[in-house]
């Protein structure tokens, strides 16, 4: 696992598009794994920005949601749909997200990972990580086998999103999610952390035990897992032996 300090969140997204776009260097068409949540909106941002003036082409490559919320319809407001529309203007070739509307939430979210893995799987799957060590929707308790299903929302998770969606009781209670073994079964994982209320739980997923109670833990089982933390996430690592400053 690599870990690497950024100065703040504008170098943290820019150290991102970097990955980004080495892996991209390495496979035009590569299968992107695209996270929502507020941190990756600056790396998304300056994919825009690298892609308007030339330096990137995502033309060939596929982005994949890696979660969604369930039993509401795409457009309602707070749908990882709305998010994507939003804030991931990329002109990729194409881009996969699970339907919240599915009448069938189960079989569709096993389709979506089937069809991911027929893809060719992820070449570079992004994360964040939620303030309860979430990485999408696998909440704690998902084991280290978890496959794509339909979850029930941790309380913090739906209160986490109570603005998007007009008021928690309006956050669906379920969501389709990539589980643990899919999201470990990408060749290249980055881990994006941002800001200091994500210090205790980036530290607890990084050096603590691996169990299901941290789903992000399970990342340090990964062997390509680079996180990728502006210094006040990174708060509670300092003094161990880091490697690499993203400037
Ligand atoms: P955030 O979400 O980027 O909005 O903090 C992270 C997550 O829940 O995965």
């Amino acid at each position: 696992m690599r870990i690497r300090i950024a100065t703040d969140p504008g170098a943290l997204a820019c150290a991102g598009a970097d990955l980004v776009a080495a892996v991209l260097r390495e496979r035009p068409d590569a299968v992107l794994g695209l996270p929502t949540g507020d941190t990756p909106i600056g790396l998304y941002d300056e994919l825009q920005r690298r892609v308007e003036a030339g330096a990137v082409d995502l033309s060939r490559a596929v982005g994949w949601a890696i979660d969604e919320f369930s039993g509401v319809p795409r457009a309602a407001p707070g749908t990882n749909s709305v998010f994507y529309r939003a804030h991931v203007r990329l002109p990729l070739r194409a881009l996969q997200i699970p339907n919240p509307a599915a009448r069938d939430p189960a079989a569709h979210i096993a389709a979506f990972a089937d069809a991911l893995r027929r893809a060719g799987g992820f070449d570079l799957c992004i994360l964040g990580i939620g303030m309860n060590g979430h990485i999408a929707f696998n909440e704690p308790g998902s084991a280290r086998d978890s496959r794509a299903r339909v979850v029930t929302l941790a309380a913090g998770s739906r209160a986490a999103h109570a603005a998007d969606f007009g008021g928690v009781e309006r956050v669906p209670a379920r969501a389709l999610t990539l589980g643990i073994a899919d999201l470990l079964g990408a060749r290249r994982l980055l881990v994006l952390a941002s800001g200091r209320a994500k210090a205790a739980i980036v530290r607890v997923a990084v050096v603590g035990p691996v169990k299901a109670e941290v789903p992000a833990s399970w990342l340090q089982q990964h062997d390509d897992c680079t996180w990728l933390l502006d210094q006040e996430a990174a708060a509670e690592l300092q003094g161990r032996s880091l490697s690499g400053d993203a400037g």
